[in-house]
C-alpha cells in the first residue's frame, strides 16, 4: 500500500506532539525555540503533515500584518525527511497566506537549497524592512550568520 501525507491546521491537541517534532532542531540552532507556551498562543498559524496519520512535521509563521509574512518552525522529523512532506507543507501555508493583499513571504533559514526547489528566491537580508535584521546588526553571530534570506516569487 503506498504512503500518504495530508496536511491540516494545527489542533490543541497536537501542542505537545509539535513542541517534540520542534525541539531537536532549535536545540541544533536550525530554527528559533519555541516553548508549548508559545504554540498554543499562534496555534492558529501553525499546519501539521501526517504521515499515514502520524505527525511528521509542522510549519507556522509569523505575521508582520497583511503585506509580510515570515515562515517560522518548518520541521520534519529525520526519519521522515526527503519524502517530499516540507514541500508540502510549504505549499499549503503558502497557498493559505496568499490573498488579495498578496504579501511578500520570506524565510531566514539554513537551509536555502530547500526553499529555491519551493520557489523563492535569495535576496539580501537589507531587502527585507528594517525591523527584520535590526536585530542582526547586535547578534553576536552576525560576522558569520549562516542564515540566507529568501523570498517567495512564483
Ligand atoms: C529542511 C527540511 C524542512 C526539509 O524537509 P523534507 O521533508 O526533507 O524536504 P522535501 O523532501 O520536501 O525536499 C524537497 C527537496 O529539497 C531539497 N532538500 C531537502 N532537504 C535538503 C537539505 N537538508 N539539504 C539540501 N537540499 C535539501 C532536496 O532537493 C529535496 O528533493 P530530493 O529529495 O528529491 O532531492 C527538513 O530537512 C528539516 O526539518 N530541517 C531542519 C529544520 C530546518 O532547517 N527548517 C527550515 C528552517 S526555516
Amino acid at each position: 500500500m503506498s504512503s500518504s501525507v495530508s496536511v491540516r491546521r494545527a489542533r490543541a491537541r497536537d501542542i505537545d506532539v509539535i513542541y517534540d517534532v520542534i525541539r531537536p532542531f532549535w536545540q541544533e540552532g536550525l530554527i528559533l525555540e519555541r516553548t508549548r507556551d508559545d504554540i498554543r498562543h499562534s496555534l492558529d498559524h501553525f499546519r501539521i503533515a501526517l504521515f499515514d496519520g502520524i505527525l511528521a512535521g509542522v510549519i507556522s509563521y509569523h505575521d508582520y500584518g497583511k503585506h509580510l509574512k515570515e515562515i517560522r518552525s518548518l520541521a520534519v522529523k529525520k526519519e521522515y525527511s526527503r519524502r517530499g512532506i516540507g514541500s508540502r507543507l510549504v505549499k499549503s501555508l503558502v497557498r493559505s497566506l496568499k490573498t488579495a493583499d498578496s504579501p511578500k513571504i520570506f524565510v531566514l533559514s539554513y537551509s536555502p537549497v530547500f526553499f529555491e526547489k519551493n520557489h523563492f528566491t535569495r535576496v539580501d537580508k537589507e531587502t527585507l524592512p528594517e525591523k527584520i535584521w535590526k536585530d542582526c546588526i547586535n547578534c553576536k553571530d552576525a560576522d558569520k550568520c549562516g542564515e540566507t534570506a529568501l523570498v517567495y516569487m512564483k
